[in-house]
């Protein structure tokens, strides 16, 4: 029940009142005890399921595929412990493409998915509960890194076989974009906004479109793949791309924005060497990342891993320290100076 809250303030409400780590460490806490109880667990478990940002306003439409979440962790041995794991996983399978990983940053900003048909815009769709998304097609079309038709080339550089194509992505807003709206919103005597990510949240579920379009969200695009316009939720089959690079550069070729991050690593320490140089570029970013998503680099090793219910097996989300935390403050002591003055010091439970 605490974890549903939770998902409902952050996904529904936009206002999460623990940070990911707390919330991340109270879902790991719940599946260790479902391990250790089996007979205890319930079907509907947070565990089992996405958060939803399911928004009654706004018409609902079944996604084409699963919007799903990804393997979380904190802790670079459980980045050696993915790629054991995926090497035991693949052991013994068909002869295929080699192992290999691509690094991105992880966006924190909020999922959408948009599809085309015959190079035009037809849909917007928030993530809502992971099998249907909210329709927010008119404040989508507000946004400017996403056209309302693509390139006349578009059909040259997908290879030209198919109608319809959704591309996935995270819509954020850059730190000088909300800094400025902030201002605005002071100069107002408006309430201001919390953080980048909820006010992304908030306003993709506007009303008024044209207010979406002032806020000036960005976004970038991590995923593309075709579907069947007259049957979108039908598998079409065949991989359009070899690997995660090639897809990336197909949405970079199509004019749509992608992260300039985008590193490549055989093994597990040359992971680490990228995650770490993410790291250390994060400050300078004018957006929020809160980590690295580490992916199998090949689709076809992709297809071959699979989902869990909640999960590709094919990716982990390596969150890097948190910024901010909520704690306990316990006391206030008062420190007298040497002239007299006093000085309060908060007391913090440590995080
Ligand atoms: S790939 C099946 N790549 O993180 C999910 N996701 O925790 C595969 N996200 O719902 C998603 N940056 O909204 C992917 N570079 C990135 C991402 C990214 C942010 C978000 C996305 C996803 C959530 C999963």
């Amino acid at each position: 029940d605490e974890i549903r809250r939770h998902n409902d303030l952050y996904y529904r409400e936009g206002a999460p009142v623990i940070s990911d780590v707390e919330y991340d460490a109270l879902d790991a806490r719940l599946q260790e005890l479902e391990a250790a109880f089996p007979d205890l667990g319930v079907d509907d478990s947070p565990t089992a399921e996405v958060g939803s940002d399911r928004d009654e306003r706004f018409p609902s439409v079944p996604h084409s595929r699963k919007m799903l979440s990804l393997q979380n962790s904190y802790d670079l041995d459980e980045v050696t412990a993915f790629d054991q794991r995926l090497r035991r996983e693949l052991e013994g399978g068909p002869a295929g493409d080699a192992l290999g990983y691509t690094i991105e940053p992880k966006m924190d900003g909020v999922a959408l998915a948009v599809r085309y048909v015959d190079g035009a815009l037809t849909l917007g769709l928030t993530r809502g509960d992971g099998t249907h998304g909210d329709d927010v097609t008119a404040n989508v079309r507000t946004i400017t890194g996403i056209p309302h038709d693509l390139d006349r080339d578009w059909q040259k550089t997908l290879g030209g076989e198919h109608r319809g194509w959704e591309f996935r992505g995270e819509v954020f807003l850059t730190l000088s974009r909300f800094t400025s709206l902030n201002a605005e919103r002071e100069a107002d005597g408006l309430e201001l906004l919390a953080n980048p990510r909820n006010a992304t949240a908030g306003t993709l579920k506007m009303l008024d479109s044209s207010e979406v379009g002032r806020r000036g969200l960005s976004v970038f695009f991590y995923q593309a793949f075709p579907f069947d316009p007259d049957d979108p939720r039908s598998p079409v089959s065949g991989q359009p791309f070899a690997d995660h690079g090639a897809e990336m550069a197909a949405l970079e070729a199509l004019g749509l924005p992608v992260n300039d991050f985008l590193r490549q690593a055989s093994e597990a320490t040359e992971i680490k060497e990228h995650l770490s140089d993410l790291e250390g570029m994060r400050a300078a970013l004018d957006y929020q990342i809160d980590g690295a998503v580490i992916k199998v680099a090949s689709l076809g090793l992709q297809d071959r891993l699979g989902f869990t219910a909640k999960a590709p097996r094919w990716g982990l989300a390596f969150k890097f320290a948190a910024e901010e935390a909520v704690t306990l403050l316990k006391d206030i002591t008062l420190q007298v100076g040497r002239t007299g003055v006093i000085t309060p010091v908060a007391e913090l439970e440590p995080v």
